[in-house]
């Protein structure tokens, strides 16, 4: 019998995982510039911290949970996602200090159709900051996301943007949306005929003909908003303008979560399949803390669907798909054909001085290993034989871009050995080899050829 992946989950595997690998670390360290901590939480949480947080009345909590029952019979489900998770740590940990930043990746978990773009286990990366109402926060966690993806080469972007008002001035909103949607409720989709009642904000949001029709004339949150929501989302929208991050107000972004008040955004790309084509969203949720037990703090986030995003980057970004390749690709691959554990140590002193580099195992032969060597991508093959060996030293061949890595091995060896010649240089000058004192490799490549190397790829990838 044999196994297969759950429906509506994926294996990342290599060479793809290079990208995924690449994009995490990317946004790792963008965080960490702009001082946000890693957080991570359990993967399953007490299902009423996402009752309570997401709605019960929501289909994600209704329909979509992973919820089950542990051995003693405690009810728990797997999140569908990390915002309520991280609010419940905010309030078990009560941090001291206050901006509480922090930033996050791993899987979640929703039981939806699967299809593209959708999966039951799918991967967010994202930050949520607590402890401020300031608009400059909203307009730093939006040009936070959109830059990342910018930055990563995507341009088909499109960002919506909207505000939900707050406890003053939602209650009157929604009273007079329910009200509406009473009047036209037959010309609902049948989901919503059922449901509106039970969340009418969510009506907006629906794709269906049906629904895009029969809320035309509905009344929208913008026309309701008090006056310190209006204020505040002025300010979010005028500090966009300054950074010259365009977009589009769009009344009907309530978003699929209920926690959710004032700025609300989601960064869509039109790439996409356009049921499924936001990459990311967020928004306010100043009264979450409360709600679940903390003390009053207003706080934002947003979160981006990894598989969403590298399908986009790779449509869109031929770049940075290279680059995430290379970084991953060996630059040296060690053949070693005197069976003396000399490729062994080679192997643990080159990685540990930082260099990609790989092996072959088992004694194979100089043609296989040869062969494997061309299959890993390495640039250049360190050759250990019995004639280098008995000197103490290493062969160095330029396996991929031959011409130009001969030339540059050849003018690294001379800056190397101050223009001498060292071992069989001469002997093997004509076939573009160079051969070095095994004692010098780590300084040959690190200080010598990788420089002049990585000048040669940056070049060569422009
Ligand atoms: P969300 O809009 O539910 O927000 O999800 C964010 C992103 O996760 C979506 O834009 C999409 O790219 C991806 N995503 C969602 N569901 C799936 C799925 N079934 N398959 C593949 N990708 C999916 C949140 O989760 C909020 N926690 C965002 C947030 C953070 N708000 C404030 N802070």
């Amino acid at each position: 019998m044999n196994f297969r992946t759950p429906v509506g989950t994926n294996d990342i595997l290599p060479p793809s995982s290079r990208v995924w690998s690449y994009v995490i670390d990317h946004f790792s360290r963008m965080c960490v510039r702009t001082n946000y901590d890693l957080i991570i939480t359990p993967i399953f949480e007490e299902s009423g911290v996402f009752q309570r947080a997401v709605g019960v009345d929501n289909d994600v909590v209704r329909k979509e949970m992973y919820q089950f029952q542990d051995r003693s019979g405690r009810d728990y489900s797997l999140r569908p996602e990390q915002t309520a998770s991280i609010v419940r740590s905010y309030v078990e940990s009560r941090p001291k200090y206050l901006p509480w930043k922090v930033y996050y990746w791993g899987p979640m978990f929703r039981y939806e159709r699967p299809q593209a773009g959708r999966y039951r286990q799918f991967y967010q990366l994202g930050l949520e900051a607590f402890g401020s109402s300031d608009p400059s926060l909203d307009a730093e966690i939006i040009s936070l996301a959109w830059d990342f993806l910018v930055d990563l080469g995507l341009s088909d972007l499109e960002l919506r943007l909207n505000s939900l008002g707050d406890e003053a001035c939602r209650p009157g909103y929604v009273a007079d949306l329910t009200k509406f949607l009473d009047s036209v409720k037959d010309k609902l989709c049948g989901a919503h005929q059922d449901s509106y009642q039970r969340n009418p904000l969510r009506v907006l949001d629906c794709k269906t003909e049906a629904c895009l029709e029969a809320t035309q004339d509905a009344p929208f949150q913008r026309d309701f908003l008090c006056e310190d929501c209006r204020d505040h989302f002025k300010s979010v929208l005028e500090l966009l303008d300054r950074f010259a991050i365009s977009y589009r107000q769009d009344s009907r972004l309530v978003r699929g979560l209920d926690y959710y008040n004032r700025t609300t955004f989601e960064i869509c790309s039109t790439s996409l399949e356009s049921a499924q084509n936001a990459i990311g969203g967020g928004g306010r949720y100043d009264g979450l803390v409360r709600s679940l037990g903390g003390p009053d703090t207003p706080a934002i986030g947003f979160s981006i669907g990894l598989e969403r995003l590298v399908s986009c980057l790779e449509n869109q970004s031929p770049v940075v798909i290279g680059r995430a390749h290379q970084s991953h690709e060996p630059i040296i691959f060690l053949i070693d054909v005197t069976s003396s554990g000399k490729a062994s140590q080679v192997f643990r002193d080159l990685s540990r001085s930082g260099i990609n580099v790989a092996r072959d195992y088992g004694d194979r032969s100089m043609k296989a290993q040869f062969k494997a060597a061309d299959r890993s991508g390495a640039w250049v093959a360190v050759i250990i034989g019995d004639d280098e060996l008995s000197r103490n030293s290493a062969t160095i061949r330029a396996l991929r871009d031959q011409e130009k890595l001969r030339a540059l091995l050849q003018v690294s060896v001379r800056e190397k050995y101050d223009g001498r010649s060292c071992g069989r240089q001469d002997e093997l000058e004509s076939s573009g080899q160079v051969e070095i004192d095994i004692s010098d490799i780590e300084v040959f490549f690190n200080k010598v050829f990788i420089p002049k190397f990585s000048r040669h790829i940056s070049l060569a990838s422009q």
